[in-house]
């Protein structure tokens, strides 16, 4: 105990860096940078239940302003990520978030019973920012009760803790958080990528939409919020932290700098130290001053 570590539900985290889906490969991909199980946890890339390709290249195209990307959800498959990644991320001892995404509740749930059956997944998070093809393409994480739908199911197929995904593009992202809170989910995550941005090279406007939605979730629901977007060093993160977050996930940012979640994590850690105080005491530190 250093005074970083921090509770997200049942689920004890040594630290509240995590490294966000898409961004850091399958975790060990980036191990020989630093420790990756030092890492309050890695969020895999998405799994689908079966192997996808994703977009044909040019995928991710760097701007003044940050990095867009259509990757097209290119991932390994849930069979080959439980049989060939996952047995060396247990070895090592890392932390281990399953992303998962599926285009119906029921291959959402199968991707869940499929990781169900195996140790060292220590959560699931939901990526809803997809469309469900059974009700006409409507994305989960944009309708109440499409995303709480979708909780309930994978809540009721696993007895590991389940985070759902926020979807910036949800009209009221407030009342999908609810819905989501009531259909069992452990944690919100917020936010995903924001789509067709117009970018200000002067003003940084994903992590501030980031920032004010997780600001608004903290504020409407119960459980924990972990905050993704736009967080590229130690003070970012604190700022989220303070805005209530009780952990946070670095992601674009290691396409810049691979060390950017070790440097997120240390920068935290020295802050708790000479201000003698710990992360759970600065978790919502701005709410209430
Ligand atoms: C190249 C790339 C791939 C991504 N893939 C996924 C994914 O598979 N599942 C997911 O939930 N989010 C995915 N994301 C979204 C990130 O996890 C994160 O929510 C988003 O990039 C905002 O955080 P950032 O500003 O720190 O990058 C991806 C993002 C990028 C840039």
């Amino acid at each position: 105990m250093n005074g970083s570590n921090v509770r997200i539900g049942e689920l004890d985290l040594a630290n509240p860096v995590l490294t966000a889906s898409g961004c850091f490969g399958y975790g060990l991909e980036y191990d020989e940078f630093f420790d990756v199980a030092t890492l309050g946890g890695i969020c895999t890339k998405g799994l689908s239940l079966e192997p996808r390709l994703g977009n044909p290249p040019e995928r991710i195209c760097e701007t003044p302003a940050g990095m867009l990307n259509a990757i097209g959800l290119a991932n390994v498959g849930v069979e080959n990520f439980c049989t060939v990644k996952l047995p060396t991320l247990r070895e090592r001892g890392v932390t281990v978030v399953a992303n998962i995404f599926a285009s119906s509740v029921a291959d959402f749930v199968k991707i869940t019973e499929r990781l169900e059956a195996e140790d060292g997944v220590h959560a699931i998070e939901l990526n809803v920012s997809c469309p469900n093809v059974t009700v006409g393409g409507i994305e989960f994480g944009k309708d109440p009760k499409l995303a709480s739908e979708v909780t309930r199911a994978v809540r009721q197929s696993t007895k590991r803790p389940v985070w759902v995904k926020m979807s910036p593009e949800a009209g009221d992202i407030l009342a999908v958080g609810r819905a989501c809170e009531e259909a069992g989910a452990d944690a919100l995550t917020a936010i995903n990528t924001i789509r067709g941005m117009s970018i200000d090279i002067n003003t940084r406007r994903l992590r501030l939409v980031a920032l004010r939605i997780v600001w608004d979730l903290c504020g409407a629901v119960s459980i924990p919020v972990i905050a993704i977007g736009g967080i590229a060093t130690w003070q970012h993160a604190l700022e989220f932290i303070m805005a209530g977050a009780s952990a946070v996930q670095v992601g674009t940012a290691s396409f810049s700098d691979p060390c950017a979640a070790k440097h997120v994590m240390d920068g935290i850690a020295a802050f708790c130290s000479q201000n003698e105080t710990t992360v759970a005491d600065l978790i919502g530190a701005a709410r209430s001053s």
